[in-house]
């Protein structure tokens, strides 16, 4: 019910209200000294609930344990937010390594512009106003035709979290393509979704954590009224959709969201790990 009543703020009124809420800590944590300058304020924390380092930190230990990432790589941060694994990512990649991230959220974009690119200038960010009507109602450019403002084949690692959980399926169709397009041969997409299959389904209705309950066929919303809220989608329909995308499938981790145990689930979301394979000759 909570999240409901969330949902129906509107992108501005609820980033307002964050930071309405989070302000006593924010300003004692600011005179006390107790946040560090690349931790944003709690009221700015706009891309969900948790503590935002440990969050970073833990993702990133997947993306190295799952998705073999390494310090010298050229990596995309597809919705990047505000720089939550950007944070980490500073202490992990070398001086030989780089980061792109891109977002829809400009004031994510300008945290991370003040605070990150300034002590790390191998780091950079971009705004890209398309819209999403859990996160930027001020456009009606749609992300499906969204051309990534990069050169073919330049990143050595793409990810995406909690970022195609936000997304329809002709956004995500579009954004694999360009996923595609701007990793290197051999190269790896790591991103995370809601899955949902038979076991995922069976899982969920016993639970009371979060439901998909409006049936689309390839996918599923949680919320008629703020569609991109939460997605999740049929997980014959994601495979179809990467192998015809020129993906190999070497990984997938299903999460505890469905209720599944949370000791046998590396994370909350399902965490998917693709890698670009080139047609055959
Ligand atoms: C739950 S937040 C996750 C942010 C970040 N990936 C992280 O893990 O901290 C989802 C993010 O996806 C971004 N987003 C939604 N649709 C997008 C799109 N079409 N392109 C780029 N970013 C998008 C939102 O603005 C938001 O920052």
């Amino acid at each position: 019910m909570k999240r409901e009543i969330y949902y129906k703020l509107g992108p501005r009124f609820r980033r307002i209200a964050r930071r309405i809420y989070y302000f006593p800590v924010d300003l004692y944590d600011s005179i006390t000294g107790k946040r560090n300058t690349l931790t944003p304020p709690k009221g700015r924390v706009f891309i969900g609930s948790g503590d935002f380092t440990n969050q970073g930190t833990r993702i990133l230990k997947q993306m190295k344990e799952l998705g073999g990432l390494k310090p010298d790589d050229r990596v995309l941060d597809v919705g990047c937010g505000i720089g939550r694994l950007a944070v980490p990512l500073t202490q992990y990649l070398s001086t030989n390594g780089s980061y792109e991230g891109f977002d829809i959220v400009k004031s994510g974009i300008r945290w991370c512009l003040k605070h990150i690119h300034p002590s790390y200038p191998n780091f950079n960010f971009k705004h890209v106003d398309l819209k999403n009507d859990l996160y930027n109602l001020k456009t009606e450019t749609k992300a499906k035709d969204f051309v990534f403002p990069y050169n073919n084949e330049e990143f050595d690692f793409v990810f995406l979290t909690s970022v195609f959980t936000h997304m329809l399926p002709e956004d995500v169709e579009g954004y694999l393509s360009q996923i595609y397009r701007v990793l290197k041969n051999g190269s790896i997409c790591f991103c995370t979704f809601f899955i949902l299959n038979e076991e995922s389904k069976k899982l969920m209705n016993a639970s009371d954590g979060i439901r998909f309950n409006l049936n689309f066929g390839n996918y599923y919303l949680h919320d008629i009224n703020v569609k991109e809220a939460n997605v999740a989608f049929d997980e014959d329909y994601l495979k179809t959709l990467f192998t015809t995308g020129g993906f190999t499938v070497n990984r997938i981790s299903y999460g505890y969201w469905s209720g599944r145990n949370k000791n046998a689930s590396v994370d909350f979301q399902d965490i998917v790990v693709l890698k670009k394979v080139l047609p055959a000759k």
